[in-house]
């Protein structure tokens, strides 16, 4: 009972806390559920995610200077494309909190912003990985 007692803590708080990837988690994750086969791409996405959130699937981002708010591993902005605190298109169609702990959620909505705007939405990626992102092969 006591050892019963001692797993069930552990899992409530790994569910209050999320998931932190590994960076080859990450990288695996994309490669084998979500179809990320190219490798060049997948180094992009990788390296977008960890300078965006350290791979936190619960990270919101501080308050921008314009007020907008970004969340979960892609650092999704509230202004245009999830439902947030501030008024705006939601072009998403999903609540930003929802977003959070949810990489499936969260993948449709990059693939959304992606497509609208490619890698260079996202500052994480203009600042660390535009033509730089490291390979991911060693995880593969
Ligand atoms: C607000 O600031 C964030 C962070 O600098 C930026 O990504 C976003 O595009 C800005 N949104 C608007 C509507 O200015
Ligand atoms: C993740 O988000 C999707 C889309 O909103 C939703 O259908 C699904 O139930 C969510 N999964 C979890 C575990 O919350
Ligand atoms: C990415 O880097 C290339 C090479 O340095 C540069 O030409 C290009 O303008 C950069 N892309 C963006 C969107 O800044």
């Amino acid at each position: 009972m006591k050892a019963f007692a001692v797993i069930a803590f552990a899992l409530v708080i790994s569910v209050a806390q999320g998931t932190v990837y590994s960076r080859c988690g990450f990288a695996q994750t994309l490669y084998y559920d979500y179809g990320v086969t190219d490798m060049n791409t997948l180094a992009n996405w990788v390296c977008l995610v960890q300078y965006e959130s350290s791979f936190n699937d619960q990270a919101v981002g501080a308050i921008n200077y314009n007020g907008t708010q970004d969340f979960g591993l892609f650092q999704i902005n509230n202004k245009y494309w999830c439902q947030g605190a501030v008024s705006s298109s939601d072009s998403c169609g999903i609540a930003c909190t929802s977003l959070l702990g949810n990489l499936s959620a969260s993948w449709s909505c990059a693939q959304l912003v992606y497509q609208q705007q490619g890698f260079s939405a996202w500052y994480g990626w203009l600042n660390n990985c535009n033509g730089t992102a490291p390979s991911v092969a060693d995880c593969f």
